[in-house]
């Protein structure tokens, strides 16, 4: 699929990662609808966007788990320009806490951000996509979709989950033409860490070595575009000696099993 005049609407784009595909897109002439929690953030990204690209931008503010305002959202996304070209579910929190300490609230938080909202807003989305013809649907997931890891569970769950969901989406819709990618970033450069959960619920406010040291959100967000523009099913994103853990867990699961129970905590690397 080419961006050019295509109807975005990109979830999470307040910062990190879904910030930096909207400047990415901008610059392809995408029209853009941009979500986030926080106004000014998204105010500023689209001041960024119209500095790259003459174009349309709707910024369309919702709380994820606000499952009864969803419907009312969607109503608003489409009633811009008439149709949804492509969504991308990229909203997302991660999290900092073992099994035995986190609060089943914690789960459920994650649960709600990380898979319900992507899976209802994707569902109120779908039936308009099957009557235009066509469309594109993407979601960020993590190498937490695919490889678990300590102080992860909640969000390795919820990442893990939405691979069985979009797999299962993309068999079904694709004589609808609409293709289903699921985008599994290593370590990028993003907020991801701070705002990630501990296990009473509140926020673990540092910024990890991980993201701290890892490719850009720019320089990811080029690469989920290339991919996205080839339609790919799935899209690993990153540089780091964290992409080899896939591969592992496919060849060689006993040595990444070794290699995960052996990380320390709270210093340990964890999945991205
Ligand atoms: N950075 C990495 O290393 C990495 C690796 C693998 C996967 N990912 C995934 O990449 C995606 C983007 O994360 P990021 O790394 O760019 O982190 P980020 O900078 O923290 O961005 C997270 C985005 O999600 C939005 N969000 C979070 N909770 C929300 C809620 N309750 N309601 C509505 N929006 C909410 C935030 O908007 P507001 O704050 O404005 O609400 C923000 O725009 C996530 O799904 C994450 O799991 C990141």
């Amino acid at each position: 699929m080419q961006f050019r005049d295509r109807v975005v609407w990109i979830t999470g784009a307040s910062s990190g990662i879904g910030a930096a595909l909207a400047k990415a897109l901008a610059s392809r002439g995408a029209e853009l609808i941009l979500s986030g929690r926080r106004m000014d953030a998204l105010e500023a990204v689209k001041a960024s966007c119209l500095e790259l690209g003459r174009i349309d931008i709707l910024l369309l503010p919702f709380e994820a788990t606000d499952f009864e305002a969803l419907p009312a959202i969607v109503v608003k996304a489409q009633q811009w320009k008439g149709h949804i070209d492509v969504l991308i579910n990229n909203a997302g929190v991660s999290q900092r806490s073992l099994v035995v300490d986190s609060d089943m609230s914690v789960y459920r938080r994650i649960m709600d951000i990380d898979y319900f909202s992507p899976v209802m807003l994707t569902k109120l989305v779908l039936p308009g996509m099957i009557a235009q013809g066509g469309g594109l649907i993407a979601v960020t997931s993590s190498l937490a979709g695919k490889i678990g890891s300590k102080m992860r569970s909640g969000y390795c769950s919820a990442k893990h989950a939405l691979h069985g969901f979009y797999d299962s989406l993309r068999a079904e819709v694709y004589a609808d033409n609409i293709r289903v990618s699921i985008i599994l970033p290593g370590y990028v450069q993003s907020n991801v860490s701070l705002y990630a959960l501990t296990g009473d619920g509140g926020t673990h406010g540092v910024m990890d070595a991980g993201q701290a040291g890892a490719i850009s959100a720019d320089a990811a967000a080029a690469r989920i575009l290339r991919q996205l523009e080839k339609e790919r099913e799935e899209i690993y994103v990153g540089t780091g000696a964290e992409m080899l853990a896939p591969w592992l867990k496919r060849f060689f699961p006993g040595l990444l099993s070794r290699f995960l129970r052996k990380q320390k905590v709270p210093g340990g690397a964890g999945t991205p």
